[in-house]
C-alpha cells in the first residue's frame, strides 16, 4: 500500500514508462540509503526520467498532488541530502538515466553533459576530446555532475581550477512547478543581471532539479610529477606549500594533508596499501605538479623545492613515483582514508575550512581541547590544504561502545564548530549541509544571510516540495 493516491502513480507511469518506475522494496533499497550508510528514508517510490521533458513532467505532476521531491545522482553525498525522509510520501527522483554528453565544442573549450552523466565518464570525454576537466574526487566512479553542482563539489585540483562553481559556464533547470530555464550558455562573459545559475549551483535539490550542465574544459596535462612526503607538523605543511607554491606556480595541481592516524586506517585496511616510509611520521602530504608540456622537468622542480624544505625542517623524508602504478597506489592511500575509517566503528565527520594561515594552530588547539574532554577519541584529519579544508574526522575510542560514542557526538562536533566559528571559518567547505548539518547551520550563519536563503527558497519553491527538509530550515 503506497502512501501516495494510485492515480498518481499511474499518471507517473504514464510519463516515464515502466522502465522510469521503482516501487518495488528491494529494488528501491539502493535510493534510500546513502554511501556511509549514515541515514535511511523511506520513499512512495523512485522515478527515473530518461530526458528533460519527462523530468518536466513528473515535476508539473508533483506540484499539482503537492508531493514531495528528492533529486538524487549516484547518492555519494556525505550529508543525507540525497536521501527522503522517513514518511514514505516523499518521490526520489533520480537523474541517472540521462547520461548524455549532449556536445564537445573544443573551439569554445567547452563541454555540455547531462545531470547523470557519471564524473569519470566526463573526464574520460574530455581526455578524448584532447582536453582536461579538472573536478577530481574520490567518488568520481560513481557520482554525478548534477550531484557535484548541487553540492558545490570541491576535491583535490581545487587549489588550480576552482570548484564546480568555477567550471560552469550555464545550466538546464527544471523549476519546481514544472517549467524548463534554459541557462545552457556556454558564455565566459554575460553581464545581463543576476547570475542565476550561482543559485542553482550549491542549492543541493532545494530549488529545482538541474538537467544539464555547459562545463569549462582545460588544456590537456602531458607531465606529472607526485610525491609523497612526510612532514614533523602541520604548521610544516603550511610553510610547505607556501614554499612550492612560489617556485611551481599554477603547476601545483594538488597538496593533500593526512595525519598519521588517517594513514594507519588506510594501511589497515586498504588492500595492497604500503607504508612508503620505514618510520611513522606526525604528517604527510601528497604533491602533485602537471603542466600541459610533456617533458617540464617536474621531477626537477620538486626535488629542489622538497631539498630546501627538508633544510628548513619542514620536511623529514619524502618520496617520488617513480611510473605510473606507484602514482596511483599514492593517490589510493589519499582517497581510501574515507572508505578506511568506515571499518573503525561509528565516526563523526567535520567537513570545515579556516583560512589557510590559520589551519595549524586550529589543529593544535581544537586537538588539545577534544583529547582533554573525550579522551581517547581518534582524531582522522585530513585534507585539501590548499583550500583551507579540513576533514576533521573524529572516530570512538578503542574498546568503546558504539552507542557511548554516539551520546557525545553533540558535544564533539560542538567543540570542533566553536573553534571553527573562533577561527572565521566554515563549518561546510565542500560536502554542504544536508540534513546532517541543517541545525547547525541554523547556528553558526549569519542570522541575515539565512533570512535572505529562506526568501529565495520561498520564491522558488512556494510549496516547499523540493528536497524538504535540506539545507534550509
Ligand atoms: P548525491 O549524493 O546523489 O546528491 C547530493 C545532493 O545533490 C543531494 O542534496 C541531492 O538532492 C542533490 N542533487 C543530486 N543531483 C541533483 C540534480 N540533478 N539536481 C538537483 N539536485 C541534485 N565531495 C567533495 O566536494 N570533495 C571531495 O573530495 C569528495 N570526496 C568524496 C569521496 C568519497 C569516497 C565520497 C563517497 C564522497 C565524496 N564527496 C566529495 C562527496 C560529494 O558531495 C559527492 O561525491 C558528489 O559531489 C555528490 O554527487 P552525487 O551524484 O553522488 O550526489
Ligand atoms: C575527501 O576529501 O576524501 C572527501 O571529501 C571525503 C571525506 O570527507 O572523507
Ligand atoms: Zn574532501
Amino acid at each position: 500500500m503506497s502512501n501516495v493516491p494510485d492515480a498518481f502513480i499511474s499518471e507517473i507511469e504514464s510519463i516515464v514508462g515502466a522502465a522510469g518506475l521503482v516501487t518495488d522494496p528491494e529494488r528501491m533499497a539502493g535510493y534510500l540509503t546513502d554511501w556511509r550508510k549514515a541515514y535511511r528514508g523511506e520513499a512512495a517510490l523512485v522515478v527515473r526520467p530518461a530526458n528533460t521533458g519527462e523530468v518536466a513532467s513528473v515535476v508539473r505532476l508533483c506540484n499539482r498532488y503537492e508531493v514531495a521531491l528528492v533529486p538524487q545522482g549516484g547518492n555519494t553525498g556525505m550529508c543525507g541530502g540525497s536521501i527522503p525522509d522517513a514518511s514514505g510520501t516523499q518521490v526520489v527522483l533520480s537523474l541517472t538515466r540521462m547520461a548524455r554528453i549532449r556536445e564537445v565544442d573544443t573551439a569554445n573549450e567547452t563541454i555540455t553533459v547531462e545531470a547523470g552523466v557519471i564524473l569519470q565518464t566526463l573526464q574520460d570525454a574530455a581526455q578524448q576530446a584532447g582536453r582536461l576537466f579538472p573536478l577530481s574526487l574520490g567518488a568520481e566512479g560513481s557520482c554525478t555532475v548534477g550531484g557535484n553542482l548541487a553540492t558545490n563539489a570541491g576535491g583535490t585540483a581545487v587549489l588550480r581550477y576552482g570548484n564546480m562553481r568555477d567550471l560552469t559556464l550555464g545550466l538546464e533547470v527544471v523549476l519546481p512547478d514544472g517549467r524548463i530555464w534554459n541557462g545552457l550558455r556556454g558564455l565566459r562573459k554575460d553581464n545581463t543581471g543576476y547570475d542565476l545559475k550561482h543559485l542553482f549551483i550549491g542549492s543541493e535539490g532545494t530549488l529545482g532539479i538541474i538537467t544539464a550542465a555547459v562545463l569549462k574544459l582545460y588544456p590537456a596535462v602531458r607531465s606529472v610529477t607526485t610525491a609523497w612526503v612526510a612532514l614533523p607538523s602541520a604548521e610544516a605543511a603550511v610553510e610547505l606549500i607556501g614554499l612550492v607554491r612560489g617556485l611551481c606556480g599554477d603547476r601545483l595541481t594538488g597538496f593533500e594533508l593526512m595525519s598519521r592516524q588517517s594513514v594507519e586506517f588506510v594501511l589497515r585496511h586498504a588492500a595492497g596499501c604500503n607504508d612508503p616510509f620505514g618510520e611513522a611520521h606526525p604528517w604527510y602530504v601528497l604533491i602533485e605538479l602537471s603542466d600541459t608540456q610533456p617533458d617540464a622537468s617536474l621531477n626537477d622542480l620538486l626535488e629542489t623545492g622538497i631539498g630546501q624544505a627538508l633544510e628548513r625542517g619542514w620536511v623529514t623524508d619524502a618520496v617520488l613515483a617513480g611510473n605510473q602504478a606507484q602514482v596511483a597506489a599514492l593517490w589510493a592511500m589519499r582517497e581510501g582514508i574515507s572508505e578506511a575509517q568506515n571499518h573503525e566503528g561509528p565516526s563523526l565527520k567535520h567537513d570545515i575550512s579556516v583560512p589557510v594561515s590559520l589551519i595549524s594552530e586550529f589543529v593544535r588547539t581544537t586537538d588539545a581541547r577534544l583529547l582533554e574532554q573525550f579522551p581517547g577519541v581518534r582524531i582522522v584529519a585530513y585534507g585539501h590544504v590548499g583550500d583551507g579544508n579540513l576533514h576533521y574526522n573524529i572516530s570512538k575510542p578503542v574498546g568503546s561502545q558504539d552507542e557511548a560514542f554516539k551520546a557525545q557526538k553533540a558535544a564533539i562536533t560542538q567543540v570542533i564548530y566553536d573553534a571553527t566559528a573562533r577561527f572565521h571559518g566554515s563549518i561546510s567547505a565542500e560536502h554542504g549541509i544536508g540534513q546532517a548539518k541543517r541545525e547547525a547551520a541554523g547556528h553558526y550563519k549569519d542570522p541575515l544571510e539565512l533570512q535572505l536563503m529562506r526568501a529565495l527558497k520561498t520564491t522558488f519553491d512556494p510549496k516547499g516540495l523540493m528536497n524538504p527538509g535540506k539545507l534550509v530550515q
